[in-house]
């Protein structure tokens, strides 16, 4: 923050920052007065409730409290949905209530059955995606990760991506007049593959560790780490927390240099503007260096640019990001952009229906 504080305002405002956080007043999403019950079968009910400044999870039999867990961790931006998890002994389980922001409305967690009995475990693996560090404690007749409650940091915050800063900040201090960043990790300067593992670590879909969680770090080969796996057809990838193997699926990435940084920043909130996106896709696709939108000749370039990613990157719906809501039996779900980047010819033609 001294001394890259236009980069640490930035990231403050980043979904990686705000991805995990203590839950309070101010993380917490989602309705505690009145919106705040739901049923999860005919005599069990889960209420999510405010008293003074703690909040619970309370569920209720035939209208009798029977159980309740504090809101200790928030997961999730609440961009699509936020989990809350809380401590019990050095284990962290979810709570029953999840947020779902494609309705706003509290729904059932992920994993949970209409049984509730407040004991999805959280493994270390699922916050090595939405964390920089849990410390794990090592108990060898448990089979749920243990962690300890005073050594982790929540977010996915700058020592993720850019490794041990301790001794970075200890030899600035000492020589303020240095402008080369020593004992720091820059991913600019990473290879393809290692600046492509960085991001796969957490947007790479499931995969089978081989080490402890957590011992992968910016730089690492992903796969010393990881099981490798023969990956699946796309049309079997899930828009959701796969974005490595869908792009890597497209034309686009096959046949170029590029990495998740030809598109994004590591730091920068780019959410919802996805029409600002055609700029990224010009410093390949423009006429003198490469093959452009087939489309040119007959709409205006104007059109093409504010569609490009609609037509080409659509947003489809996630199943693995779906919930059933009250009173519902077909799940509802949250909708993503697709990283496969090729041509929608039944989506180009709805767009181009609509207005040309
Ligand atoms: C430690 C895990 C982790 C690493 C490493 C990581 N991300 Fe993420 N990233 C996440 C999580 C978790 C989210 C979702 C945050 C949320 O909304 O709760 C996210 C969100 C994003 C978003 C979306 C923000 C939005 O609009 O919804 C982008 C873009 C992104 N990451 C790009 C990258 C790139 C590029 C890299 C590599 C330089 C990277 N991430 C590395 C975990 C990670
Ligand atoms: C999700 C991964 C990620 C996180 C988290 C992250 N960075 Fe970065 N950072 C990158 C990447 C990738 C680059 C290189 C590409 C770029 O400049 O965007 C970079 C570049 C930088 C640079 C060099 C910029 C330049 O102009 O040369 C600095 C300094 C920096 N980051 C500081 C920080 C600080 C401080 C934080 C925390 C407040 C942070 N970063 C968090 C991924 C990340
Ligand atoms: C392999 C990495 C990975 C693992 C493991 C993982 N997540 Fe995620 N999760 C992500 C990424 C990346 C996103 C956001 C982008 C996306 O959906 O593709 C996300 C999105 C979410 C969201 C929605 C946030 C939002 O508003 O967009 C929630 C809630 C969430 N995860 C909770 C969990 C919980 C709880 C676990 C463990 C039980 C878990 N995730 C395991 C990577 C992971
Ligand atoms: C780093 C360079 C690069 C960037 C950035 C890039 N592309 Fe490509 N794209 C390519 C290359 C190379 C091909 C393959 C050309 C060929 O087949 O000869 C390609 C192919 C395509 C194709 C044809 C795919 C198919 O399956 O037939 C489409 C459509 C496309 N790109 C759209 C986009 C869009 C939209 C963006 C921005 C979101 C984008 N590209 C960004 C390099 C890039
Ligand atoms: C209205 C939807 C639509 C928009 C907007 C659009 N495209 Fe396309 N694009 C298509 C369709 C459909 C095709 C296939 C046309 C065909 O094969 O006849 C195509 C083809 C392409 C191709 C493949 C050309 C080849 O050699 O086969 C590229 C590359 C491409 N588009 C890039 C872009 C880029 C970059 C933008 C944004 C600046 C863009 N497109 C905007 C629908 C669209
Ligand atoms: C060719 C450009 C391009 C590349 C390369 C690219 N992305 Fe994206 N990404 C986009 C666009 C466009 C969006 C949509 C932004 C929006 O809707 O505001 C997006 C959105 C996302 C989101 C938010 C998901 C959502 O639907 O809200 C995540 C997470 C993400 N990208 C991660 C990655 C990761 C990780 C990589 C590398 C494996 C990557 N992207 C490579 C263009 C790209």
């Amino acid at each position: 923050m001294r001394c890259h504080a236009a980069i640490y305002a930035e990231h403050l405002q980043s979904f990686h920052h705000v991805t995990s956080a203590a839950a309070n007043r101010q993380t917490l999403k989602g309705d505690f007065d009145s919106a705040n019950k739901f049923l999860f079968n005919d005599h069990l009910l889960i209420a999510a409730e405010k008293k003074q400044d703690s909040f619970y999870q309370t569920a209720y039999s035939y209208g009798v409290p029977k159980i309740s867990r504090p809101f200790d961790i928030v997961v999730g931006s609440g961009k699509r949905g936020q989990t809350s998890i809380y401590w019990f002994g050095n284990y962290l389980f979810q709570l029953p209530l999840t947020y779902f922001a494609e309705t706003d409305e509290w729904t059932i967690s992920p994993g949970y059955s209409r049984k509730v009995d407040f004991n999805r475990s959280i493994t270390a693996r699922c916050l090595e995606c939405h964390s920089t560090y849990f410390q794990e404690v090592t108990n060898r007749d448990s089979k749920a990760d243990e962690f300890s409650r005073t050594n982790f940091i929540l977010g996915v915050e700058c020592e993720k991506c850019h490794g041990p800063a301790s001794e970075h900040i200890a030899f600035h201090d000492k020589n303020p007049g240095e402008k080369i960043g020593h004992a720091i990790l820059n991913p600019a300067k990473f290879s393809r593959a290692q600046s492509l593992d960085l991001c796969r670590l957490c947007h790479g879909g499931a995969l089978t560790k081989t080490k402890p969680s957590f011992s992968f770090q910016s730089g690492d080969k992903l796969f010393d780490y990881f099981q490798q796996d023969a990956g699946k057809p796309v049309s079997q990838m899930d828009v959701h927390g796969n974005q490595y193997g869908m792009l890597a699926a497209s034309k686009c990435f096959k046949n170029s240099e590029m990495t998740c940084l030809s598109c994004h920043d590591g730091h920068k909130n780019e959410s919802r503007q996805a029409a600002q996106f055609y700029v990224k896709c010009e410093t390949c696709h423009k006429s003198a260096l490469h093959n452009t939108c087939k489309l040119a000749s007959t709409v205006s370039q104007d059109y093409l640019r504010i569609n490009c990613i609609n037509c080409h990157m659509p947003e489809e719906a996630s199943k693995a990001i779906m919930v059933i809501r009250k009173g519902e039996s077909i799940p509802t779900s949250a909708h993503m952009r697709s990283h496969f980047i090729t041509v929608y010819r039944d989506i180009s033609k709805q767009i181009l229906s609509v207005q040309k």
